[in-house]
């Protein structure tokens, strides 16, 4: 097979690409080791950037999140017991969009069924011959067993966090960081606890009430990473998740049957460069964030169509055009690496942690609340900085 673009994973950021070279008349195909179904029943964040609904609403994905997506316009900031409203629309002009990553994979793979894109699930492998030739090859073995060679112009890895493609950036730097504690996430059948999401400091540790539909709710709550998530009870989880909520309103979560938990790892990582030779990388193949703040979608589709733009122009004859791309990326990478750290730390109680820590992270908490300039700052970030314009 000969091809413009080979895309190596049809998560969001992969997909995405295909659909927005397809507008470009530019040819692809998508290879994906996992299932469609597979990749369906995979829970992940909820939370779209202003610029990820318009991205996926302007050019031509779906409607979908517009009409069964739900448009928040503040998030509440709760410390001391006490919930604090930071109101998007207010501070910045601007909102944030509950829409399940679910769904905005089941509306891209919708999308490029329905425009006749070439995507290939259960696919066994992925080996990519060199990307400095001119026309590297992907080399797989379909999902019926045969082996198939994908020749492309350029590659991109779209592979995910634990990317393969990624090894093929030579001299790369790589930086990550960890942190001591994960999240315990829920799915649970209830009613919504709030209008529009908590985020939580406590005594306890972090806290988030998120929401999926009027009778599924999402919540979180900081843990140490080594608890094996299937010894808790139902009661012990609503016991910690209500004590963490506690206050003097008397705030309360109305509990249901927990359906669905995980435990999900936090860590910082990024990749520079983000392309080499005729490899590009775009998203968690190249970074991932912690989870606080729901960036890591975001920034993936970002990635995509700061590659589709500039892979339509290296398309129509500006090779040069991909020199820029990995520095371009890294702009927006870094801002939402600094986000992302910045609401974890913010919220979260490390295990070390000395009183004076607490007390300044309480401190930095009223600062955010009270004074409109760090009110802004934080919604800024929240609802997402402007995408550059696409060609
Ligand atoms: C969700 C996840 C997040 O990490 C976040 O900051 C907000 C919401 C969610 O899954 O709903």
């Amino acid at each position: 097979i000969d091809t413009e673009v080979g895309i190596i994973g049809a998560g969001p950021a992969g997909l995405l690409l295909s659909h927005l070279l397809d507008r470009a008349s530019i040819d692809s195909v998508v290879v994906e080791r996992r299932t469609r179904a597979e990749i369906e029943q995979t829970h992940r964040a909820g939370i779209l950037e202003q610029g990820s609904v318009q991205l996926l609403v302007e050019t031509g994905v779906s409607n979908r999140v517009l009409t069964d997506g739900r448009e928040h316009h503040g998030i509440d900031l709760r410390f001391g017991g006490v919930s604090h409203r930071l109101d998007f629309g207010q501070l910045v002009d601007a909102s944030s969009w509950l829409y399940p990553q679910t769904d905005v994979f089941r509306d891209l793979a919708a999308a490029r069924d329905r425009d006749g894109g070439d995507v290939r699930y259960g696919v066994a492998d992925a080996v990519v011959d060199d990307p400095t030739l001119d026309r590297p090859t992907i080399h797989t073995t379909t999902a019926e067993g045969e082996p198939q060679a994908i020749r492309c112009r350029t590659v991109v890895g779209a592979d995910g966090a634990h990317s393969q493609t990624r090894q093929l950036i030579a001299g790369r730097a790589q930086y990550f960081r960890q942190y001591p504690f994960a999240w315990f996430g829920i799915l649970c059948e209830a009613p919504p606890a709030a209008a529009e999401l908590v985020y939580c400091r406590s005594d306890r540790g972090f806290a988030l009430i998120s929401q999926r539909t009027e009778t599924l709710q999402r919540m979180y709550f900081q843990c140490d990473p080594a608890i094996d998530a299937s010894t808790w009870s139902d009661d012990r989880i609503w016991s910690e998740l209500q004590s963490r909520v506690a206050g003097e309103d008397d705030f309360r979560l109305p509990e249901g049957p927990i359906v669905q938990r995980t435990v999900l790892p936090f860590r910082s990582f990024v990749c520079e460069p983000m392309r080499h030779a005729n490899l590009l990388l775009v998203g968690d193949a190249a970074h991932t964030v912690p989870p606080t703040g729901a960036k890591g979608l975001n920034l993936a589709l970002a990635d995509a169509a700061l590659a589709a733009d500039m892979l339509t122009r290296a398309h129509h004859g500006d090779r040069t055009a991909l020199d820029g791309y990995s520095a371009r990326a890294q702009d927006r990478v870094w801002r939402a690496q600094h986000f992302s750290y910045w609401m974890t730390t913010l919220l979260h109680d490390a295990p070390n942690e000395q009183e004076f820590d607490r007390r300044r992270q309480l401190a930095e908490l009223r600062l955010l609340t009270r004074s409109a300039a760090g009110a802004r700052l934080l919604a800024e970030g929240y609802t997402g900085w402007p995408h550059e314009p696409l060609t």
